[in-house]
């Protein structure tokens, strides 16, 4: 079995993605060994303990430095044994130690398309306010493998979406998560898990 572990900050949905797309057969020979959320009231938690699955509350609140933060949370994973980290709407930075200690394991989901409204402060319902002023007819989302930089990583899939008239930010979020979030990250972890992700260069092929 391919292992997983899920880093969530919020909802979950996309968590609840991968969950149902493991039931469906979608996502195939994997299983989420932890979920980690750094915020303890993410409804996140409630829908992994509904399903079963070891779902930890692991927050910069609770250590003195943001080092002893890093630290354990690092620790969790590798006791876990996963495979692979997914980052599901998780909002704290991740430690440089973490990004060394699982080269190219570490994906994350962005709701544009990168390089459009990315880096930092580009998260949650910023990312389709600044897509809505600056008046793109197409977003979208992007998952990309975690490097030091934010949101700088190798792009693996991406999907565009429409933006229609009248949309507000969370229209157009609810849009992008529907359409394409809740697509392409069960798709890039099944991808994954079956070793059909290459990388060089810093690009990424999928293989057929
Ligand atoms: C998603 O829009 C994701 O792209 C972003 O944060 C949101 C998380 O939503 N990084 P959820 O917690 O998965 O519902």
């Amino acid at each position: 079995m391919f292992k997983i572990a899920v880093l969530v900050s919020g909802g979950g949905t996309n968590l609840q993605a991968i969950i149902d797309a493991i039931d469906a057969g979608v996502i195939r020979d994997t299983e989420i060994a932890l979920v980690v959320s750094n915020n303890a009231g993410a409804y996140a938690i409630e829908r992994a303990k509904a399903k079963g699955i070891p779902a930890e509350v692991i927050s910069p609140k609770n250590f003195g430095t943001r080092d002893d933060f890093n630290d354990a949370l690092l620790k969790r994973v590798q006791e876990a044994g996963v495979d692979l980290v997914v980052l599901a709407g998780f909002l704290c930075a991740i430690p440089e130690k973490m990004v060394d200690a699982y080269p190219y394991r570490i994906i994350n989901i962005h709701p544009s398309l990168i390089p459009s409204f990315c880096g930092k402060g580009f998260y949650g319902l910023h990312v389709h306010e600044k897509a809505l002023e600056r008046g793109v007819k197409v977003s979208g989302a992007t998952v990309h493998f975690v490097d030091k930089g934010t949101d700088t990583g190798p792009i693996i899939l991406q999907k565009a979406v429409s933006v229609e008239n009248g949309d507000t930010p969370k229209i157009l979020q609810r849009r992008i998560m529907e359409q394409a979030e809740w697509k392409i990250l069960p798709e890039a972890i099944d991808l994954i898990a079956h070793g059909k992700v290459k990388v060089e260069d810093s690009r990424v092929t999928v293989l057929g």
